[in-house]
């Protein structure tokens, strides 16, 4: 893929949205028939699936908490994924995102109430299309509520980052690639930020702005979330043929 001359052209982005607008967004919870919980996500070109099992029994056991469930994340990106191949299997990058995405669910797990279990969490990224990360905890957490795991609230996940001088929420694959900053954040219903990374470089006003900017996009997706629970939850759906 060529880098464009430009990322914003009158105002407006390559994919047509203003700087403070999402992509396209589906949410679909319960969508797996073997997993406790789960989610099957759109959100712009990206496509992800998220699977939870437990609270269920920990092996290899040494890993048991007396005091806590403990919950694990793997992150995964389909071979398929991608433009160029990519190796299966974990490589550094996806065992980075795995830990950070673990920690932005885990403090709204009431893990206390299910000593000495696991809660197993795997998203897998069959379509990538930049913001795979925040794609994948939003998914997450919505497999999460759908296992009937108890938490304090939903977490919700989005980017915002700077293209030609510009701050642009949801980063798509050209802003994500020649742009000059990249942040993905989540946060909890509470407004409680619950991941902050960075890529490249932004002044700290830029840094406020961008933050509340991230801070709509998750009460957005928020929302979205919700609604896919209402909807399984008050009309019920049928599973659709994926199995991870
Ligand atoms: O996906 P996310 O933005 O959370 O993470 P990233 O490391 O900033 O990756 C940005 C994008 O690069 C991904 O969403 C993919 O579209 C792409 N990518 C790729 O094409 N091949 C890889 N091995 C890794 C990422």
């Amino acid at each position: 893929m060529s880098k464009p001359e430009k990322l914003i052209v009158d105002g407006k982005r390559l994919d047509g949205r203003g700087p403070f607008d999402l992509r396209p967004i589906k949410f679909q919870a319960g969508v797996l028939k073997r997993a406790d919980g789960s989610c099957y996500l759109e959100f712009g070109g990206n496509k992800v699936m998220a699977a939870v099992y437990g609270p269920r029994e920990v092996h290899p056991r040494h890993l048991q908490q007396a005091s806590n469930a403990i919950v694990r994340y793997r992150y995964n990106m389909a071979s398929f994924s991608v433009e160029e191949r990519k190796r299966p299997g974990p490589d550094r990058r996806s065992i980075e995102i795995s830990k950070v995405s673990r920690e932005a669910l885990e403090s709204v797990i009431l893990k206390e109430l299910y000593p000495r279990s696991a809660i197993d969490i795997f998203v897998e990224i069959l379509q990538a299309d930049a913001g795979t990360r925040v794609a994948g905890i939003n998914a997450a957490s919505v497999a999460l509520a759908d296992a009937g795991i108890p938490m304090k609230c939903l977490v919700s996940a989005c980017a915002v980052g700077k293209a030609d001088d510009t701050l642009v929420l949801d980063l798509n694959k050209d802003e994500d690639n020649y742009g000059q900053a990249d942040l993905p954040i989540a946060m909890n219903q509470f407004g409680e930020i619950t991941l902050c990374q960075m890529d490249g470089h932004m002044t700290s006003d830029e840094f406020s702005t961008a933050l509340n900017m991230a801070i709509e996009g998750c009460k957005k997706l928020h929302e979205l979330q919700k609604q896919a629970l209402v909807e399984k939850y008050a009309r019920g759906v049928a599973p659709i043929a994926v199995e991870v």
